[in-house]
């Protein structure tokens, strides 16, 4: 696997891995698919040494993308705390790229100051709840019936991993 960090031409591929994502029901709260003008705007503020987005590519198809995002709006006392997200594409889950993914996030946290690393997930998403769990995740809370999905009251789980920040790849 090798993970780059995204450029704006990789934007539709983003964008059609994300939208591969809502039929399933079970990542993200957004129903429709977006499109690229979308998220032109969301992509641009990505900052490489600090909130970066990456892609993962397997035999050079990009099969993954991961990001970082700001807590509460980004405000100043939570600058050390970041939200991880992932998505991979449909043909390449259950292959251990996601589990993989995620631990390589949590070792690029020291470099951009992250020691606060949150997890969001509706709390039927097997997946990230096993990945999270041995990754040494611990659940905070957990907000129950607050979204609905595809007629079905969720409920969102917030995780986080405390990450000291002189450990990690530097
Ligand atoms: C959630 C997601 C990132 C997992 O990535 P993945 O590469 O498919 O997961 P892995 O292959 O690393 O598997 C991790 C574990 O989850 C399990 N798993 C994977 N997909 C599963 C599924 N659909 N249902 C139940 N368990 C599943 C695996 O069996 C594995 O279990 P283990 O702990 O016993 O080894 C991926 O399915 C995805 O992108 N989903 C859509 C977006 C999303 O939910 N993102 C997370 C919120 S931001």
């Amino acid at each position: 696997m090798f993970i780059r960090d995204a450029t704006q031409a990789d934007l539709p591929t983003i964008v059609e891995i994300y939208n591969q994502s809502i039929p399933a029901g079970w990542s993200t709260a957004d129903t429709k698919p977006i499109t690229v003008d979308d998220r032109l705007e969301w992509f641009r503020k990505f900052e490489p040494s600090k909130r970066p987005i990456w892609v993962a590519e397997v035999d050079g198809q990009v099969a993954a993308i991961t990001y970082l995002s700001s807590f509460y709006g980004g405000r100043p006392a939570y600058d050390a705390t970041a939200e991880v997200s992932l998505y991979i594409a449909t043909a390449y889950q259950r292959r251990g790229i996601g589990r993989q993914l995620k631990q390589w996030v949590i070792e690029q946290c020291p470099r951009l100051g992250v020691t606060t690393l949150l997890s969001m997930h509706f709390d039927h998403n097997e997946a990230t709840r096993r990945i999270n769990e041995s990754l040494g995740f611990q659940q905070l809370g957990h907000l129950t019936e607050i979204a609905v999905v595809q007629g079905h009251k969720r409920g969102l789980v917030i995780s986080a991993l405390r990450i000291p920040p002189t450990t990690g790849a530097q």
